[in-house]
């Protein structure tokens, strides 16, 4: 992590991830207070990609209505910046990443003469960052992308990484392409209005870090529980900042998940996508899920052997403590052969065969391919029961 060039001036505690891909290398800059800058750093961005070129700059602003008054100041950001820059606002909720909404942004893309040094800007969450990531993917084979998230979730997960894509009646995610950034900009301000519950969901990732990356970062974060239930901008920004690092060295290594190293980042997922399935989609928030998942998971390490009882313990009393939800709402509902049935269809499965990402120590976990379905079973019926 280092300061950022272009917003670095009245901010000396603003912070730059770099996530290196080769020529697809972008930067994270994490920032509090500041998102009037985000015109400056965008035209920086732009024209170390493609050249500084003479004629207006044009932008696709795209949001939802939740987070339109955050839009309206990257608006008016790019605006001052001399560019041109329209806003389409999106219904939230997850049935905006549709083939039918894309389909009407490509019009407006079309109704605005989109070239390709027109930039696409995401101003939102995971929904609002997949799908106009999708439309920037694909419309003239590829515009450039820009990503302003504003949930914790969307900082920390879905903006790093490049999974860019929409759901199928059949599935969610099925559509999607692989598609790096021009940049993202983070502004630890706009989570002032994000909910509560959104918040406390998108901590079970910065969790999941922690456990999975960076013995030291799962400290960090036990000695800021007051800061980060508080939403503090420095311990934001630092937590933000070493969640994207954690995940963009992953990423850097299995950049398109295919040496099966990015699988680490599934720590809780195995568990967490057969409760979210059971629950039904929107019922239990996805962090919710993970974090109830990696409980699972990490007393699943402890039946094998792996890690004693007091890691999983440790796990329990930070997320108990930053307000996560740590049990299922209702356990009773689902039968243990449900929650391993669901498991099964997983699209991480292969071919049929449970695999576990679970704790070695902390900071450290492996993929298992060989538990024992009779050890999930049991920690199902012993988490369902405590
Ligand atoms: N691409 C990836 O690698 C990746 C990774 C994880 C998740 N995802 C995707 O991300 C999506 C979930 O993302 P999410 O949790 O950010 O959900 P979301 O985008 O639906 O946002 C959650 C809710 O919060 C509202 N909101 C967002 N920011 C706000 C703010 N600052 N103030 C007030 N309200 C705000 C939204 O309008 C929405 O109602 C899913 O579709 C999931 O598949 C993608
Ligand atoms: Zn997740």
């Amino acid at each position: 992590m280092t300061q950022p060039s272009g917003i670095d001036s009245n901010s000396p505690s603003a912070l730059t991830v770099h996530v290196d891909l080769a020529e697809r290398s972008y930067d994270i800059q994490i920032c509090s207070n500041q998102l009037g800058a985000v015109g400056s750093s965008i035209t920086d961005w732009l024209d170390n990609r493609l050249g500084t070129q003479t004629g207006q700059r044009k932008a696709l602003i795209v949001t939802d209505r939740n987070v339109a008054a955050h839009a309206n100041v990257v608006v008016h950001s790019l605006a001052e910046a001399g560019w041109n820059a329209e806003l389409v606002k999106l219904e939230p909720g997850e049935k905006t990443k549709s083939l039918p909404v894309i389909s009407g942004l490509y019009e407006r893309m079309v109704e605005m003469n989109a070239d390709r040094r027109t930039v696409v800007v995401a101003v939102g969450g995971g929904v609002i960052g997949d799908a106009a990531g999708f439309l920037a993917a694909t419309y003239n084979r590829g515009v450039p992308f820009v990503q302003v998230p504003t949930t914790l979730l969307s900082d920390v997960d879905s903006s790093v990484g490049g999974k860019v894509g929409v759901n199928l009646a059949a599935a969610k995610n099925l559509i999607g392409s692989f598609y790096q950034p021009l940049g993202v900009f983070i502004d630890t301000s706009v989570l002032t209005t994000l909910p509560d519950r959104d918040y406390r969901s998108g901590l079970a990732e910065v969790v999941k870090y922690g456990v999975i990356l960076d013995a030291e970062f799962f400290e960090f974060l036990e000695q800021n529980v007051a800061g980060i239930n508080s939403r503090e901008p420095s311990v934001l920004r630092h937590m933000i900042a070493r969640s994207c690092q954690l995940k963009a060295d992953v990423v850097k290594e299995d950049e398109y998940e295919r040496t099966g190293l990015r699988a680490v980042l599934n720590y809780g997922h195995t568990f967490a996508h057969a409760f979210e399935a059971l629950a039904g989609y929107g019922e239990l928030l996805h962090g919710e899920a993970v974090a109830i998942g990696m409980l699972y998971a990490s007393r699943l390490a402890e039946k094998r052997g792996l890690i004693d009882a007091e890691l999983t313990a440790r796990q329990k009393n930070l997320l108990e403590q930053i307000g996560s939800v740590i049990v299922l709402p209702d356990p009773s509902a689902y039968s243990v052969d449900q929650i391993l049935s669901k498991m099964r269809l997983d699209k991480k499965t292969v071919g049929g065969e449970l695999r576990f990402v679970l704790p070695t120590k902390l900071g450290n976990v492996t993929t298992f391919a060989d538990v024992p379905e009779f050890d999930v079973s049991a920690v199902i019926t012993e988490c369902a029961a405590a």
